[in-house]
């Protein structure tokens, strides 16, 4: 496996196998790599010949106040589970490959991204969509990959290939938990052990929006205060947003009709979590 820094690099590999007939998944993440981004890797090697991972803590998706200089990043530990998973070439830039001092075009998108995260984080989706454009022309994969984890992202990059006409397959994995329910995510190192037993509560109040799902309830407005006051029950946690919306335009539902995404963000302590649970079938 080869760690490459600059976007010749990456072309000058990508061109060699392509001449070969070789098919190319890429992997866009942000680092410190835990068992969820494994799964995506997994099945890109599975599905394709060869397998880029790209691992850029991309400054243009962070607010001002967000964590970007705390990111977590361990490049050597990242270098080994991808080798481990079997990737051939990880990407990893400098900021400065990525934005030249005169970088001035934007991907923006006007719908799906101003609900849910895109809320409390205003400039978040354009950093996103514009390195994923980038990433994308830059490797050329056949299949990219992302998290379910990140819900609103999947949908906002499906869009963003349909729109923009990139010639590639989205392949959407399922979330990643650690055995007491929690989503794997990089920031779950900044929680405290007693964070961590808080931040459970994500997923208990998910449990519960689903049970009351199942039971047959289809008003959102009941599903979401009962998802509230379970939340609240929980003294270090704080409600970003509980929302119930349609999983094709991310618009929220008054009643459950058709596949519906649950999503919720929560700060715990001073840490936000995001998690969700998508009915596909009602
Ligand atoms: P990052 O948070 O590193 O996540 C990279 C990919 O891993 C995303 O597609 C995310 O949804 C997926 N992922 C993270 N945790 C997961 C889990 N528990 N189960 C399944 N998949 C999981 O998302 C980003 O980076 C960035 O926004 C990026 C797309 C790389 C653009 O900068």
């Amino acid at each position: 496996m080869k760690i490459v820094q600059t976007v010749e690099e990456v072309r000058t590999q990508v061109k060699e196998w392509k001449m070969k007939g070789l098919t190319v998944g890429l992997v866009p993440t942000m680092g410190y790599l835990h068992e969820g981004h494994k799964s995506l890797i997994d099945r890109a090697v599975e599905e394709n010949d060869k397998v880029v991972v790209s691992v850029f803590v991309n400054p243009m998706q962070f607010g001002p106040t967000e964590d970007l200089a705390s990111y977590p990043r361990d490049l050597d530990r990242d270098a080994a589970l991808c080798e481990a998973a079997g990737a051939d070439l990880i990407f990893h830039p400098e900021p400065e490959e990525m934005y030249k001092p005169d970088f001035s075009s934007f991907i923006d998108m006007n719908t799906l991204t101003g609900g849910l995260c895109g809320k409390s984080r205003p400039i978040h989706f354009r950093g996103v969509c514009t390195v994923v454009g980038k990433l994308f022309h830059i490797v050329g994969p056949d299949r990219a990959y992302f998290g379910q984890k990140d819900a609103q992202q999947l949908a906002v990059i499906r869009h963003m290939v349909k729109d923009l006409n990139f010639d590639l397959e989205v392949v959407g994995c399922p979330i990643v938990r650690e055995p007491d329910g929690l989503a794997k995510s990089s920031r779950n190192t900044y929680l405290n052990p007693t964070e961590r037993q808080a931040a459970l509560i994500l997923y208990k109040s998910l449990e519960k929006g689903k049970e009351l799902i199942e039971s047959g309830e289809r008003q959102a407005s009941v599903i979401r205060e009962a998802m509230i006051r379970m939340i609240e029950t929980e003294p270090l946690a704080k409600i970003d947003y509980v929302e119930l919306v349609d999983w094709d335009t991310l618009e929220p539902v008054a009643l459950i009709e058709g596949p519906v995404l649950n999503a919720i963000a929560v700060y715990i302590g001073t840490t936000r979590l995001i998690d969700n649970h998508i009915y596909e079938r009602i």
